[in-house]
């Protein structure tokens, strides 16, 4: 079985990739768990699909297994719904031995995540993510946590699974629109760190839109070996996990402006242009790169420039992004294309060009 390792302080765990549900049981029986109650923690889309493959599955082994559904989205990653999970927890009388497998996009992997990592002070948890962008990002290095009022992940904690199961084939329910956003994550991974995985992001967009499964095994797999590579080296983002902010400074900003109406990916495709036209200013790569990268995402039927936005606005929100420090503002830049790092040394002029490029119509 394919699989590669997350080596943290905090725990070392491995991340296997298959196409079906078919090794589930052997590794769950492998990895020390027998006759714990078992819940599974899933949203209203992801159950319609998996809910009941993966309780019949699990039920063929375990005698105690339930599911908790919530309502899918954004607006619901919040301490009500954590709440809900807590008191149907309780209800069920889950235990310090029970394991809860959080099934579905980054919305379940987060917070199934933070039930877990708080629910009597810690139990046992397993990430099966089902969008491409839980699946190259979110559920590698523990980050788990809630939106709370108007500020995104604000409440959370770092607390790792005791495996993450990636079934490829679940990306074939996954909307179009999911699957190109969760590209954008993807394209910044070999932008920033890889080359030639950037440049076979770029040759294989047929296979991977019409998701050849062998295509996006490879896709997944490598975007989880470089954001591993770099988690390991920086477990609580205090270094050079800066870097996976490629795209992210404008992205965040974008995304708050429009007020969620654009998907995190969509808005980080228009930060990762903006970031690599900062980088063209600054010398380190030519407009060709520029254009280059611009054709890759909309290759992928990603947005690059935003309409009637207001600069000085999205000039002022970038310096109220909660990675902002003591408010100095940093970029990451790609310094060639899959090199790429963080510099707080970027003028006002050189942000304002940025912001002026990608806020163009096209
Ligand atoms: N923990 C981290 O390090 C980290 C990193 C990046 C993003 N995130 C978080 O991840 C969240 C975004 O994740 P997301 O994009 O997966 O969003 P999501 O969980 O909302 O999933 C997107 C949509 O696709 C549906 N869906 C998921 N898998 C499906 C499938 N296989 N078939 C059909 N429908 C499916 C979901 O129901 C939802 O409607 C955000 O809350 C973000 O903060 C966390
Ligand atoms: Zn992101």
């Amino acid at each position: 079985m394919d699989k590669i390792y997350v080596n943290g302080q905090q725990a070392s765990y491995p991340i296997y990739f298959a196409k079906d549900f078919s090794f589930l049981l052997d590794i769950l029986e492998k990895t020390g768990f027998f006759n714990q109650k078992i819940c599974i923690v899933t949203d209203k889309n992801v159950d319609h699909y998996y809910g009941n493959q993966l309780l019949s599955l699990l039920q063929t082994k375990y005698n105690v297994v339930y599911k908790y559904v919530f309502a899918p989205g954004e607006e619901n990653k919040n301490l009500k719904t954590i709440y809900n999970m807590y008191d149907f927890f309780l209800k069920k009388q889950l235990d310090r031995q029970s394991l809860i497998i959080a099934l579905g996009g980054g919305v379940v992997g987060d917070m199934a995540g933070y039930a877990a990592a708080t629910f009597m002070r810690g139990i046992s948890f397993i990430q099966i993510p089902t969008s491409l962008l839980s699946q190259v990002d979110s559920s590698v290095g523990g980050k788990v946590g809630v939106d709370f009022q108007k500020h995104k992940n604000i409440i959370g904690s770092f607390y790792q699974p005791s495996f993450v199961y990636i079934n490829i084939s679940t990306l074939q329910t996954l909307p179009n629109r999911e699957l190109h956003a969760g590209m954008a994550e993807v394209i910044k991974h070999g932008l920033i760190l890889d080359p030639r995985y950037y440049e076979y992001v770029k040759l294989h967009t047929k296979d991977i839109l019409q998701l050849h499964l062998d295509t996006l095994t490879k896709i997944v797999r490598r975007s989880c070996e470089l954001k591993t590579f770099i988690v390991n080296q920086d477990e609580k983002e205090t270094g050079i996990r800066e870097i996976l902010n490629f795209g992210h400074t404008f992205g965040h900003a974008i995304e708050t402006l429009l007020n969620f109406k654009l998907l995190h990916g969509e808005c980080i495709s228009i930060g990762i242009l903006g970031a690599a036209y900062l980088s063209y200013q600054l010398g380190n790569i030519s407009i060709q790169n520029v254009h280059d990268i611009k054709e890759t995402l909309l290759s992928y039927s990603l947005p690059i420039y935003i309409n009637s936005m207001n600069k000085d606005q999205l000039y002022q929100q970038l310096f109220l992004d909660k990675k902002v420090k003591q408010s100095q503002l940093h970029f990451v830049l790609l310094s060639e294309i899959g090199k790429s790092f963080s510099t707080p040394d970027v003028s006002k002029s050189a942000i304002y060009s940025a912001i002026n490029y990608i806020c163009k119509t096209n």
